[in-house]
């Protein structure tokens, strides 16, 4: 069991060093070491990362494996069908898949769908990106953020969001109390910490993040910054998404606006968001919108999600239908698109829930 674990890092690391580069196995592999050890001597090592580098010998031990039993040994296990050409199996980054699943499982979200495919893509194809990637979703509830981030999770990791390299928090269910905010600051910087040690390209969601208190933002924020390392932990190849409705009721304007100047909704660009987003989000209270993640420019990608409106509707229990093998006829489709309430009162133009609930609904219209 032991020798598996072993080889299996010894494959990890190989596959993504510069083949067989002894200084770089070595050196990569340093807190993999660590982490192996602290999980087979538990208690041997102290929460702090330096003193368990003391107290292992990763390099010399590396360093006195000769090169051909490395490659011999890496052949063998991956012969076994345990290597992946990312070399970490868990991981897939799968962008193609991605790209595919915006263009076509999301409705209504051009900016979106390009937003979020350019940063991803963009740090995948970056290994030495000098800081983690940090993206903000903004919209009313039901417009896709959280559908997003598992389209995020599903094509990035072999096990999607069930991945032990995916991490979700729910503000209100993980940090529910404000007096306890102290406590909490602890846990999820140690929840973090542990998490990249794992696995350094871990996926944080951060949902509901506009009820996180102020200082648990502050607490996390020196990870997302720019540095080598914090502790010795390079949270470099972290991906960090807030999910929130801040900036959801400038969005839903500009939305309005382009609908009443008879305008393309497809022709809304960034550059007539950006500003009022920024707007709200200084008016608006509470940590997430007040803290400087947004405003000392931590945040790489604000990523806006406009309102559905009726069709967009339509397509979502179309969707759902197709996702239980069924194909309903357009009455139907218009059937469950008019259950929804649309607002605001007078141009009834954009579903209020977005397409929340859309799976459950379609329960009614059944066969
Ligand atoms: C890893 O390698 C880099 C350059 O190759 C070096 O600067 C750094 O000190 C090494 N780290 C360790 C822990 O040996
Ligand atoms: C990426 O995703 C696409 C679409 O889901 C799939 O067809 C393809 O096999 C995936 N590629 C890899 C390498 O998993």
């Amino acid at each position: 069991m032991i020798l598996l674990l072993f080889l299996h890092l010894v494959c990890i690391r190989t596959a993504n060093a510069d083949f067989f580069d002894f200084d770089s196995i070595s050196n990569v592999s340093t807190y993999y070491f660590n982490y192996f050890y602290c999980n087979i001597w538990e208690g041997e090592c102290q929460p702090n990362q330096d003193d368990a580098t003391q107290q292992v010998p990763s390099r010399d031990l590396w360093a006195s494996f000769p090169q051909d039993y490395i490659n011999l040994l890496h052949q063998w296990y991956c012969s076994l069908g345990q290597c992946c050409e990312s070399g970490d199996c868990r991981i897939t980054n799968n962008v193609t898949g991605l790209s595919r699943d915006l263009q076509s499982k999301l409705h209504g979200q051009h900016l979106a769908q390009s937003v979020v495919l350019k940063a991803i893509q963009g740090f995948i194809n970056n290994p030495d990106s000098n800081k983690p990637l940090t993206l903000s979703f903004h919209g009313w509830s039901g417009t896709g953020k959280n559908f997003v981030a598992r389209m995020i999770a599903d094509n990035l990791y072999r096990d999607g969001v069930k991945s032990e390299c995916v991490r979700l928090f729910i503000a209100p269910f993980h940090f529910p109390h404000a007096r306890l905010v102290d406590t909490y600051k602890g846990q999820l910087r140690e929840a973090i910490r542990d998490m990249v040690l794992r696995c350094p390209q871990t996926l944080f969601i951060f949902d509901e993040a506009e009820k996180l208190h102020p200082g648990l933002i502050d607490a996390i924020k020196p990870f997302m910054d720019h540095y080598d390392n914090v502790d010795g932990v390079s949270y470099r190849r972290a991906i960090f998404l807030f999910l929130s409705n801040i900036g959801g009721a400038a969005i839903n304007d500009v939305a309005l606006d382009f609908w009443h100047s008879g305008q393309n909704r497809e022709d809304i660009g960034m550059e007539d968001l950006e500003h009022r987003l920024r707007a709200e989000t200084i008016e608006s209270e509470g940590g997430f919108a007040q803290s400087e993640l947004m405003s000392g420019h931590l945040i790489d990608f604000y990523v806006p999600f406009l309102p559905l409106e009726y069709r967009h509707v339509k397509l979502c229990a179309r969707d759902a239908f197709t996702a239980r093998g069924l194909e309903a006829d357009e009455d139907t489709l218009d059937e469950v698109a008019k259950a929804m309430l649309y607002v605001p009162k007078e141009e009834r133009l954009f579903s209020a829930q977005g397409c929340k609930s859309i799976p459950q609904r379609i329960n009614f219209f059944l066969p």
